[in-house]
């Protein structure tokens, strides 16, 4: 996948080169390129903000360069000859859509991503009315409150996408049992885990867990999922029948 980010704070981005994303970009999985929005300015200041039309506080970004830097984007990712003709374009701010767990397996099937991370009051809204006419468009919010600029909650998209990506993961099941992901376990969240010492400092391991009844061990660990999701968050269960709910599930 290749992935593009534009930004006023291209350093923001170094957390790309550790973990999990440095070694798929390493072993060329992940192609990412950071880009400095200020590269496409043309005032000896390289402005990116003004004052908003209808007043108000804070400053909002300049159309001009963003259009600009989209643009320029979009022609050096086709001269290197990506898997698409046109990016899908995400732009992360609080009046998006919610960013969830489908829409990371939605962004994970696409072949470039371009990210554009506003700062301030926001990008006018004429780059993304723009943007639409040439490419898909993705307005997402990471949650309920607001960051100083998009370049946090691009990362947080980026690396839910990027652990979705054959190869990323050294245990491809380990996406499998994860909160919120499709199967099973749909729309609950996961229990509690343990590993050795089966006793410390006087916690024991659930007994079940080592009983080697492998369906027991699941019956248990989908009883702990629901009883999580319950204390919680109860309402992911609101939307869920009686047979997801009935004595047995809520037993401990
Ligand atoms: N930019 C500022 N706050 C944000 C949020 N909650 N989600 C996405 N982008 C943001």
């Amino acid at each position: 996948m290749r992935i593009d980010i534009v930004s006023i704070f291209p350093e923001y981005f170094a957390p790309l080169d550790v973990s999990l994303l440095g070694k798929a970009r390493a072993a060329g999985i992940l192609d990412i390129e950071v880009h400095q929005l200020r590269d496409w300015t043309t005032d000896r200041h390289r402005t990116v903000d003004d004052t908003p039309y209808g007043g108000g506080p804070g400053m909002v970004m300049k159309p001009e360069p963003w259009g600009r830097a989209l643009d320029a984007v979009l022609a050096a990712g086709r001269e290197a000859g990506p898997a698409a003709p046109v990016p899908r374009l995400v732009v992360p701010t609080p009046s998006g859509r919610p960013f969830t767990q489908v829409h990371a397996q939605r962004l994970a099937a696409e072949p470039w991503l371009l990210f554009a991370c506003g700062r301030y009051e926001g990008i006018d809204a004429r780059v993304v009315e723009d943007a639409r006419q040439r490419m898909p468009v993705d307005e997402l919010s990471i949650g309920d409150y607001v960051l100083a600029g998009g370049e946090s909650a691009a990362l947080v998209i980026i690396e839910a996408v990027s652990r979705l990506l054959p190869g990323v993961l050294g245990n491809a099941d380990s996406v499998v049992d994860d909160s919120f992901a499709a199967g099973p376990m749909s729309a609950l969240l996961e229990g509690p885990v343990y590993t050795k010492p089966a006793s410390w400092r006087e916690h024991e391991v659930p007994a079940v867990l080592l009983s080697g009844d492998h369906g027991a061990v699941a019956r248990w660990r989908r009883d702990q999922a629901l009883l999580r999701t319950a204390a919680n968050r109860p309402e992911l269960l609101a939307g869920r029948g009686p047979d997801d709910l009935d004595r047995r599930d809520l037993e401990v």
